[in-house]
């Protein structure tokens, strides 16, 4: 018995080497206790006995005693990405800031950030410059958690009051939602569109006024469409004679009043056949005539070569087969009668 203890010794000593580089010293068990433990001191999940087994920026961590370790990132690196089978590691970025990853930037900006060559705030989001991270943007009237959803367009913010994004005391919002302006009526100063778009199809220009193609409504409260051609529908006269002239709106319909026609964008007065006339536009009541009928020695008449045409007193098509008829009836039916 006293001897085996040298014989074990020497055979020990034998092994040591061997033992020192796969160190068989640690169970399997142990070394996964190990390792699992200085995992979580943000070390990867890579394993390791020399420098030379790890990533960039990577040294081995724990292997002393040559040891098995695991990669750890040198001072000044952040391990990102890590999982089973692979880890990175790389400086942290500011906004505005170079970035490869946007896991280097999200310690900065939060979970809203992204990596677009710069550090930056995903699309629809906005960094608060109170706490310089990247916030949902929210219209306004729409949820908010802090003021820092609350963006407006021109980069401003509004209010979170009450769980919503909302305008200071005498201002209201656009009907985008994006803008906090004073209302201004048609008529009344105003320095921007936007303060004129609470009525629709109106602009600023030095007060509210309607956009081009549109007429203010009798009672000065909307802007109404101006109507190009007749029988564009109306609620106003205004509308209709804005562009044509004399016109009126009648049962929501641009056209003349009763005697009077249109004649390209105009109302004139109707003149029939063979009355007198001032132009020729009141002798045309219908497409049909033009280049039929004119005012000719101030009466409206038929031009000599259309004289034939049925408005001319001229016989139609319809008209000569029923004459014929009747003359074919009469020889048939009358000449035998009388025989
Ligand atoms: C580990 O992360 C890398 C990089 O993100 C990815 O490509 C790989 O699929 C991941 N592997 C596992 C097992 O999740
Ligand atoms: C509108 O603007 C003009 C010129 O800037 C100013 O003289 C006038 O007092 C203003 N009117 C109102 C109602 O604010
Ligand atoms: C003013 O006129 C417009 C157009 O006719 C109409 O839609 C609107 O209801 C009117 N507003 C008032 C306050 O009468
Ligand atoms: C307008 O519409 C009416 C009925 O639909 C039609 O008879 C008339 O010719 C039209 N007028 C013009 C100028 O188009």
């Amino acid at each position: 018995m006293v001897q085996i203890v040298p014989i074990l010794m020497g055979v020990a000593l034998l092994f040591w080497p061997m033992l020192m580089t796969y160190s068989f010293d640690e169970t399997e068990a142990e070394l996964e206790e190990r390792l699992g433990k200085i995992t979580e001191s943000l070390v990867s999940r890579q394993r390791c006995f020399t420098d030379n087994d790890c990533r960039e920026n990577s040294f081995c961590y724990d292997n002393d005693h040559n040891r098995v370790g695991l990669c750890k990132c040198q001072a000044g690196y952040e391990l990102l990405l890590r999982n089973r089978t692979y880890y990175t590691c790389k400086t942290l970025s500011k906004w505005g800031e170079d970035c490869e990853l946007t896991e280097q930037c999200i310690d900065n900006l939060g979970s809203l950030a992204l990596c677009d060559g710069t550090c930056q705030c995903q699309p629809q989001t906005s960094r608060f410059p109170f706490d310089g991270r990247c916030h949902e943007i929210n219209l306004l009237e729409d949820f908010c958690r802090s003021d820092a959803n609350c963006v407006l367009e021109d980069g401003s913010y509004a209010f979170c009051a009450d769980g919503q994004c909302q305008c200071n005391i005498g201002l209201r919002p656009t009907l985008d939602r994006k803008h906090c302006v004073i209302a201004r009526a048609l008529g009344e100063n105003c320095t921007d569109d936007y303060q004129c778009s609470f009525t629709a199809n109106s602009v600023c220009r030095d007060v509210c006024r309607c956009s081009i193609d549109y007429v203010i409504s009798r009672n000065n409260t909307a802007c109404l469409k101006a109507a190009t051609y007749f029988n564009e529908t109306c609620e106003e006269h205004v509308q209709c004679s804005e562009f044509l002239r004399d016109s009126v709106c009648s049962n929501n319909y641009c056209g003349c009043q009763d005697g009077y026609h249109s004649y390209e964008n105009k109302c004139v007065r109707t003149v029939n056949v063979g009355s007198s006339c001032g132009d020729k536009d009141e002798c045309i009541f219908s497409q049909d005539y033009a280049g039929i009928l004119d005012c000719l020695e101030g009466v409206c008449q038929c031009l000599p070569e259309k004289r034939n045409e049925p408005v001319c007193g001229g016989a139609s098509h319809l008209q000569t087969m029923v004459s014929v008829f009747l003359i074919v009836f009469q020889i048939f039916c009358c000449v035998r009668f009388i025989f």
